[in-house]
């Protein structure tokens, strides 16, 4: 070892002992004649002191040190005199008298500051990240990710879980989003998928009757990317056969109260993990993953417009729809280019617009009262509760987006008037979903993924009512973001191809794309459900970061790019070839 110690070790016990210390020139100061300098390395800071008058050589060496120069120094741990000792620093009792140092390495002037957390430009961030991965910040979430790692394996291992692999170089998954695909050189004109997640094959794993499994998996999916979205990430994935939604359930929420208890000083929200069906949180949240530190419910009044005297209203209901409204309150507060902003965001989520009346001290004020018959306001009061100081805003639509654009809102709302209890977190179960979603050319997609079991007593309606059919899915939330989802699968080919053929998928392409499995179901596959989650988000809303990259260690940018290594890139046209592909240019 170069080192006795590391730059976070030393205490006043330490006082009088020879010690070697490596690590990086953090910051500096010259003080009195003296030279303080901050040494750094990943466990701390160790304040190393130059005397001028001891060694001129040494001293003229000291001055030459710059900010991330790399060095070894010798010295004796000295207990600070009184006064000058630093509570903030671990090792603020202390200081090193240096009586060698060597320069180990030198270093170019950082393009940002290392010793400070102040805000840098992300691009910079990205391009530097092993300097960005130096600052403290990004220090502590990366010491977090891998504790959260620790207690993911530690936990799933004592649930008796194995924990598998499975490859990367595979046929795809579809999970919704477009896959990224890698050319084979052998079999040229044919590819392999990346995986969006290890689905089929830890379903695979219960047909083989390993039982338990899990994996912090890494995922990739070419989608629009978003604060809490990376082309590639990582899940805890898991899979365990004989087993009821609750037992997946049990042990998935095990983990994650043991991750909070672990690494967050923050409570759960009514002492424990909520649950909600799909359609409970729809209609009193509008979002599936809403954030439940904050209530702010949305009021259905539908049964109440008719008659009301405002087109938009009647228009809505009249054509199958739903007319729902959210009160803010303190609303009537917002002015006129705040609620201008809120309309293009409810428009954002598709709406027509968004209707709204202000409660003022001096009455009532809004574009509608004037359609309004006589007493729809009252009623409106009394079925919201709107009071003085109060506003109402109004989604009618179809549920999909009067519930979308209302949630979209009910966010803003809660921003804006800060009502997001941060204190506590809220964890929540979302079950009950439907089975398929409607596409806008009117055909059927699966809204979580085609393994998923639907509820076998509505399945004999599948023809009729197919989107009244119900999963066996549930998805948990935390704070306003999907963590995770999970299923009871298929196990039986004959379901699984009434599921595949409800989606519209040709026998034909059924076996071509998932002949494996519905060959697998036919050697004995194990009723079998799981789960996963994504574990950056879990880190993030650990880390209380605002979004995955600052606890990714080397992220993709918000355009999918790695400007670090800088990829993707062209290769070279021989290499290309190889594999059979020519370019064409893309407009
Ligand atoms: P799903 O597609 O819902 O389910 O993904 C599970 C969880 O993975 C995380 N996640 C992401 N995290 C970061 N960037 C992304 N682009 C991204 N996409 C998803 C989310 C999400 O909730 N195979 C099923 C699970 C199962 O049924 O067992 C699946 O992948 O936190
Ligand atoms: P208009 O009659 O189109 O001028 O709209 C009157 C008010 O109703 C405006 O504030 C619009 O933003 C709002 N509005 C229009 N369509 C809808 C809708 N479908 N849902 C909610 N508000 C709407």
């Amino acid at each position: 070892m170069l080192r006795t110690h590391t730059c976070g070790e030393l205490r006043e016990t330490h006082a009088g002992k020879a010690v070697s210390l490596c690590g990086w020139v953090h910051s500096r100061r010259d003080h009195g004649g003296l030279i303080f300098i901050d040494l750094r390395d990943r466990y701390g800071l160790t304040q190393i002191v130059f005397h001028p008058e001891k060694d001129k050589a040494l001293f003229a060496a000291a001055e030459a040190l710059r900010p991330e120069w790399v060095i070894k120094v010798d010295g004796v741990v000295t207990k600070r005199a009184a006064g000058a000792e630093n509570d903030a620093m671990d090792t603020g009792a202390i200081e090193l008298a240096v009586s060698v140092c060597s320069v180990l390495n030198k270093a170019k002037t950082p393009p940002f500051e290392i010793d400070s957390d102040a805000d840098v430009n992300e691009e910079l961030r990205l391009q530097y990240r092993y300097l960005d991965l130096r600052r403290s910040r990004m220090r502590r979430n990366i010491e977090l990710r891998s504790k959260i790692f620790q207690i993911i394996r530690s936990y799933f291992t004592a649930q008796g879980c194995l924990e598998i692999d499975t490859p990367c170089l595979i046929k795809g998954t579809p999970e919704g989003a477009r896959e990224y695909l890698v050319p084979s050189r052998i079999y040229p004109g044919t590819f392999f998928v990346l995986p969006q997640s290890p689905q089929q094959l830890k379903q695979l794993c219960m047909v083989a009757g390993l039982d338990r499994y899990f994996q912090i998996a890494r995922c990739f999916r070419d989608e629009d990317l978003r604060g809490d979205r990376q082309p590639e990430f990582l899940q805890l994935d898991f899979e365990m056969s004989f087993v009821t939604q609750e037992d997946v359930q049990t042990i998935i929420e095990g983990s994650l109260l043991e991750i909070l208890k672990h690494c967050s000083t923050k409570q759960l929200k009514g002492g424990k993990v909520g649950r909600y069906t799909w359609r409970e949180v729809m209609d009193r949240y509008g979002s599936d993953k809403p954030d439940l530190r904050y209530d702010l419910p949305i009021t259905d009044i539908s049964q109440s417009v008719s008659g009301c005297g405002f087109k938009v209203f009647e228009e809505a209901l009249a054509a199958g729809g739903t007319v729902r409204v959210l009160r803010v309150p303190g609303g009537a507060a917002l002015t006129r280019s705040e609620i201008d902003v809120w309309t293009a965001l409810a428009k954002e989520m598709k709406a027509k617009g968004l209707a709204y009346i202000l409660f003022k001290e001096d009455g009532p004020s809004s574009p509608l009262l004037k359609f309004f018959k006589d007493g729809f306001l009252q009623t409106l009061q009394e079925l919201t509760g709107a009071q003085t100081g109060d506003a109402l805003f109004f989604a009618a639509d179809t549920f999909t987006i009067a519930c979308a654009s209302l949630a979209k809102v009910r966010g803003e709302a809660a921003k804006r008037f800060s009502l997001i209890d941060t204190s506590v977190h809220a964890m929540f179960w979302v079950t009950n979903f439907p089975m398929f979603e409607e596409q806008d050319d009117g055909s059927l997609t699966f809204s979580h993924h085609p393994f998923t079991s639907p509820n076998i007593d509505e399945w004999p309606r599948r023809k009729t009512d197919p989107l009244s059919v119900h999963s066996v899915c549930y998805d948990l939330v935390l704070d306003g973001y999907e963590l995770g989802s999970g299923s009871i699968r298929i196990h039986d080919s004959v379901l699984q191809q009434e599921v595949f053929e409800m989606l519209g998928i040709s026998r034909e392409d059924q076996e071509k794309r998932f002949g494996h499995m519905l060959k697998a179901f036919e050697y004995g596959a194990p009723p079998h459900g799981g789960f996963a989650y994504g574990i950056d988000r879990v880190v993030m809303l650990m880390a209380g970061e605002p979004n995955i990259r600052e606890v990714t260690p080397f992220p993709k940018d918000q355009k999918a790019k790695d400007l670090l290594m800088g990829a993707p890139a062209p290769m070279p046209a021989a290499q290309v070839a190889e594999l059979g592909i020519q370019l064409i240019k893309k407009a």
